[in-house]
Order: structure tokens, then sequence, then C-alpha cells
């Protein structure tokens, strides 16, 4: 009998394949919801990033209830293919899928998510094209696939729709466009299922923090991660980089992680992963006399072996059909492969102290990639390795770092949805200054971390400016692999070089504790606006005026939406707005609520733009009303564990202010068994209303890096 019914069920569900287009939902985590459609692949993102959720960071989140549009989402196969339809209202806006360069809006975008280098366009070929996006009607959706997807971000209208946009005619209308309303995003993804995961906000932010949690939250870099980073000349022998670190030292800049570029390897593009004997002839007394000085090494490489590398012949059959640059490629979805992989790195760096990696080239380009066509061992398709081999990469990496008890922060070039938590910065070769600012204001919408790295510069004033912005972000890195260029190399900016320099490591307090708030709260440090509740739909994008000329030569041209695409959010108080190479002054869009100026602590805007021509001394940066900044001294080395600082503690504003300072020994993964504090620092107004300030103490027996603490009223 149960047989002839489920002959029926089959039966009726190959006759009439859409009979099951809605999706029940289950809850899998506080606020997070998954729907299967079909049946699902078990090779999946969230399956090779490996992660658990945090839960008790997602406890911390508003109580939530399945949100309503969940009823309306629909999953069908059609065509071989899961074709899913999410409803839009009329006035929504969408943010994220992955790390675009150019966009903040995603609305009526059409997009083909595929792990690549960056090509110039917002396409969806990109080094992180995760796939999940948020409304601003505070709600998320990922669909774990790693197959390439493509998507209609609210583009395209069907006839039956109960909301279909109204024909319109252009001869007498205005409002004609070319791309009326869509009601809905439509995703296709090439496979017999797909699991979908809804996240419930309230807030947009609320559903950033749920699915960074979910996806195990944001890492917590070792401290000195945090500090100055310059990557050498790509030949540099051990003496040259000894040199370079003295030269550091005689300039007064600070520096924590020398990064070595190929010529490190005896071979290059395919790798061996060896040391070049004559740059590098005793590589562990290298590694040795660098952390005697307080810099750590962090290593280039590329995953492809090189047929002279000693891994070459075990890992061969371990690899996958194609070539690239005549290395082979690990089959990383075989635990066997990353064993050796791991093996070879704990040998010849790791267990000599090397401190963490940049693994390059890992997301295209396609000329030098395997080819779709490609196989590999473990039958994970071309397509899926594409999708994920930067995961792999970070996780076999991140991996072996943990089995240490040491904590690592690197350079990818590709990651992928559920990355979130692995302890990587993504980086590429494309150098556009303004886009390298949209990319880091998009990295907060997807569970990435991205580094507007400065190279070289044609004038001081291009070279200042793009240092400015480094220094407000995760990863502040100089990378000279190719030009050389040293912080000093443009004489007549060096001074406010080295000002911006130490700036970085003064504010090391705020930024380890906006990382630690993105580990254990989801909270990205560096975020669109777009996040914050002050900041108004109104205030985000303004909607330009379309010229009739502009219609010769495409007369299919929309009128250009003004997006706020070159302002972020530094941590839970800064507002930074960096000047471009060119310009004198530009304008700041300020979210509702009283802002100062970072610098004087002088009143400057409330939800109002302002213009600002802070001279090339300044990258204009805001502090919200209340604002807590806690800072050190300006010290060329991060502080090792034990070391104590002195604390100057920031206040900006009128209103009273409270920040939780987050420490523990910024190197172990100790604080994973509650050897961390988190330390009350209030500033509140006495009887006869002057500002004053207090800390609580760490718990006993809890990490305390506090030698003294000195207070600053910025504004009072
Ligand atoms: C590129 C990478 C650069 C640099 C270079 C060295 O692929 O993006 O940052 O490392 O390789 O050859």
């Amino acid at each position: 009998m149960m047989r002839k019914i489920l002959m029926v069920v089959i039966w009726a569900l190959c006759l009439f394949p859409n009979m099951n287009a809605q999706i029940v939902w289950k809850q899998v985590a506080s606020g997070v919801w998954k729907g299967v459609i079909g049946t699902p692949e078990t090779y999946s993102l969230l399956n090779v990033a490996g992660v658990s959720p945090n839960r008790e960071g997602l406890t911390r989140l508003p109580e939530a209830t399945l949100p309503t549009l969940a009823d309306e989402i629909v999953g069908e196969i059609q065509d071989g293919k899961v074709s899913l339809r999410i409803p839009l209202q009329r006035e929504e806006q969408l943010y994220g899928f992955g790390l675009n360069f150019q966009t903040v809006h995603q609305r009526g975008r059409i997009l083909n998510l595929h792990v690549d280098h960056y090509g110039g366009k917002d396409n969806g070929r990109t080094h992180a094209p995760v796939p999940f996006y948020i409304s601003n009607l505070g709600y998320g959706i990922f669909i774990n696939s790693s197959r390439y997807l493509t998507v209609y971000a609210g583009s395209g209208a069907r006839k039956d729709s109960p909301n279909a946009p109204v024909a319109k005619d252009r001869n007498t209308d205005k409002t004609w466009t070319s791309a009326p309303y869509s009601d809905a995003v439509s995703v296709l993804v090439p496979a017999q299922g797909v699991e979908l995961y809804l996240f419930a906000g309230p807030t947009p932010m609320d559903v950033v923090r749920r699915y960074n949690l979910f996806c195990g939250g944001g890492p917590l870099p070792p401290r000195w991660g945090l500090g100055f980073v310059q990557r050498t000349k790509k030949l540099y022998t051990d003496k040259d980089v000894e040199r370079e670190v003295a030269e550091f030292e005689a300039h007064g800049f600070p520096l924590d992680v020398i990064g070595l570029e190929p010529g490190w390897q005896s071979r290059a593009y395919p790798c061996t992963f060896e040391w070049d004997k004559s740059r590098f002839p005793s590589p562990a007394d290298f590694v040795q006399k660098m952390a005697e000085r307080k810099v750590h090494i962090n290593l280039w490489t590329n995953p492809y072996i090189s047929p002279e590398s000693s891994l070459y012949k075990d890992m061969y059959p371990l690899s996958g059909s194609h070539t690239v640059w005549c290395g082979i490629v690990p089959d990383l979805a075989d635990v066997r492969a990353r064993q050796l992989f791991n093996e070879k790195l704990e040998k010849e760096h790791v267990g000599i102290g090397v401190s963490g990696y940049k693994i390059d080239e890992i997301d295209g380009y396609d000329r030098y990639l395997w080819p779709d066509v490609a196989t590999f061992p473990s039958g994970v398709s071309a397509e899926q390795m594409r999708q994920t081999y930067g995961l792999w990469v970070q996780r076999v990496t991140t991996e072996l770092y943990r089995r240490h008890n040491q904590r690592t922060y690197g350079l990818v070039r590709g990651s992928n949805g559920g990355g979130t938590s692995f302890p990587y910065v993504i980086y590429n070769d494309y150098y556009s200054h303004q886009d390298f600012i949209t990319a880091l204001i998009n990295s907060g919408f997807c569970g990435v971390l991205w580094t507007p790295e400065v190279r070289g510069s044609k004038t001081s004033e291009e070279w200042l400016r793009r240092f400015q912005s480094v220094v407000f972000s995760p990863m502040a890195m100089i990378n000279a692999w190719s030009s050389g260029t040293k912080p000093w190399s443009f004489p007549d900016v060096t001074e406010t070089v080295r000002e911006y320099a130490l700036l970085r490591m003064r504010m090391m307090p705020y930024w380890y504790t906006e990382f630690a708030r993105y580990h254990f709260d989801g909270i990205p440090p560096f975020r669109a606006l777009n996040l914050e509740k002050e900041f108004s739909m109104e205030q985000a994008a303004v909607k330009g005026e379309l010229r009739d000329e502009d219609l010769e030569t495409n007369p299919y041209m929309e009128s250009v939406t003004k997006e706020i695409k070159d302002q972020y959010m530094a941590g839970e108080y800064l507002l930074v707005a960096p000047m471009f190479a060119g310009q004198t002054e530009r304008s700041v869009v300020l979210p509702r609520g009283n802002w100062y100026d970072f610098y004087t602590g002088e009143y400057v805007g409330n939800g109002e733009t302002i213009v600002v021509s802070p001279g090339i001394e300044r990258i204009p940066v805001f502090v919200k009303d209340g604002g807590i900044i806690p800072l050190m001294d300006p010290v060329l080395h991060t502080p090792t564990i034990g070391e104590k600082i002195h604390l100057e503690v920031r206040h900006y504003g009128k209103a009273e202010g409270c920040y939780r300072l987050y420490d523990d020994d910024g190197e172990t993964f100790d604080y994973e068994k509650g050897m961390y504090s988190w330390r009350e620092i209030r500033v509140s107004r006495d009887k006869k209303g002057r500002l004053k300030g207090s800390i609580s103490k760490a718990e006993r027996g809890k990490p305390d890096n506090i030698a003294d603490v000195t207070w600053t009223f910025m504004t009072d």
C-alpha cells in the first residue's frame, strides 16, 4: 500500500513539477529558517566552510518570528534547474550579492554569481560572489549553493503578477522606463535542488548580524594583524628584508608584518612551497630574527604545485585533470589532499614560525584557471571547485593555525558564502581608489573583509589619499611587490603618512574591540551607512534627470541614481569620507544625530549634507554624539602577550557615552575558553554638568593589559 502511494506521489511530481512550489520552513537557529527545494546537493557552500553557528551570539539578537514573505517564496524545478522567486515590494531596496565594486543598491541588477578576479563591471563575477542579499525591509536570503547562479534582482515581470507594472506609452509618458518595475527576485540554480536560508531582522543590521553569526561570527585577528603591513619586492633576499625592517625603525614607521612575495619560493607559478636557498639560505633563523624585532612573516603563494616540488608526486593522484601554469591543482575536497597540503605548510613554514599566508589566484581569471570541463578525483565538478576553492584554502590554513593555538591573519583573493569566520582579507590587482572604497562598503553586506591596499601612485597627493583610506580599513597595507614603494617614498608627504601610520597604531584598542564585536556579535567593522538606523532611504539615493540627448547612443538608457558609495562606517562611532586625488572638497551625508569632527571635536552637522575641504593632510572622519574612542600610545609594534598599555579614552559630543572595551591575550585561541574581558567605559555628567569618565576593572583572573587611563573630552 505504502509503495503504491509513493508511486502515485512520484508520478504526480513528474507530471506536475510545480506542485510543491511552496516551501516548508524549518527554524534552524534564532531568527534563521531553512527551506528545501527538490533534492539539494550535499556539496554546498556551508558544508565546505564547515563552520558551526555562534548560537550564543544569536540569542543576543531580538527574538523574531518567520518573516511573512516566507509563504510567498516559490521554488520549483524548471528545465532541470531550481527556479526561485522571492517577492519584492514597490519601494524595497536590496544590498549584497557579494563583493561589488561600483554599486551598493542591487535592485534591478542581473548578476551571474561566479568566483573570478573582478573585471571592472558589477556583473556577479567577483572575488566573493556571496549568494546572500539583504532587504531594507529587514530580512535576508542566502542560497546555499556552490553552483554558478543567475540572479535577476528585481528584473523581469510576469504577466500574471498580482502586482504587475502598468504598460505606458513612451511617446507621451515621461515616466516610461526600459526596465519596468519587477515584483520579485528570481534566481536560477543549475541543480536538482537547493537549500534556502531566510534571516529575520527586524533591522537590516540585525539581518547581517544573524548571517555572520550563523556562519560562525567574524574572525578575531591576532592584535598584530591590525598593525602595519609592508609587502616587499618580489625578489628580495633575507638581507634585503632585514635592511628594510631596519629602515622602518630608522624612519620611525610602525611595522608588524612583512609579506614576502613570490621570490621566497624556489619556483613560483607554479609553486614548490619550498624556500629559495639562494635568497633565504636559513629560513628558520630568518623568521626567528624577524620575530625578535617584533615583525611577523607572511608568505605569498598560490596553490598550484610545481613538478619540482617534493609534494608533486604524492599530490599528483589527488589533483584535478587540468593544470594551472603547468602546476597540478590539489583536490582539496579530498581529505587526503588537504592532509598532504597541511603537512607541507606545517613543515616548511608554520613549524618555523611563519605567521600567515597570502593565497593568490584562486579566483580567476578564466584564461589560466582550470576550465569548466576539468574533473577532480573527489567527483566535485570544476564549477563547484571554482566556487569553493577560496573557502577550502582558508579552511585548511585556518585549521592548521588553530592546531598550534596561534591566530593568523592573511590575505586571499577568493571566498564565498559561509566564509565569514576565516581570518582572511580579500585584495586584488584592480586599482581604482573610488571602487576600492565601494568594495569596502559592500564587504560589510556579505561577510568578508576587504583591503583597499596601497601600491604605487603617480603623485604624492594620490599616495597620501590612498594611504589615509587604508589606515581606516581591515588591513593597513602597502603592497610593494612590484613598485618597491615605501611609506617614505614621497618625501613631501612623508610626515603626514607617518602621522596616519601612527594613528593606525594608536587606534588599536578601538580596532581590536570592533573586531571582537564582529566575532561575538556579528557586527561588520567596516560597512555601509545603509546599515545605520539613523540613515534614511531618502539620504541613500537620489534619482538623477535623464536628458534627451543621452538617448541617441542608447535609446534604453535610464536616469542614473546617485547612491552613497564613497563614505562608510568604521566601527561603532566613526564615519569615514575619503578624499580622492584631484578632489579639494567633497560632500558628506550625515545620518540623523549630532556629528563631530574626529580631529577637533567640533560639531559639524545633523542629518544633513555638508561640504568639506580638509586640505591634503586630512581624511574627513566624523564621530557620533557620545562616541568613545579608546586609543593607546603610538608604538612601532603592536604590544605582545602581557604587555601593558596606557589607554587614552576620547569622548566626542554632548551626549553621555558608554563603550565596552575588549581585551584578551591577542594571540591565542584561549578567548574561546573564556579568557577575555569586556570592560565598561562610561562617560557621564556630574551634578555640575561636567563630563566624567570611568572604566570598570577586568574580572579577576581575566586578561588585564591596561596600565593606566587618561581622559580627553574632545568637545567640551
Ligand atoms: C598577483 C597579486 C599581487 C602580487 C603578485 C605577485 O597575482 O595579486 O598582489 O602578489 O601576484 O606575483
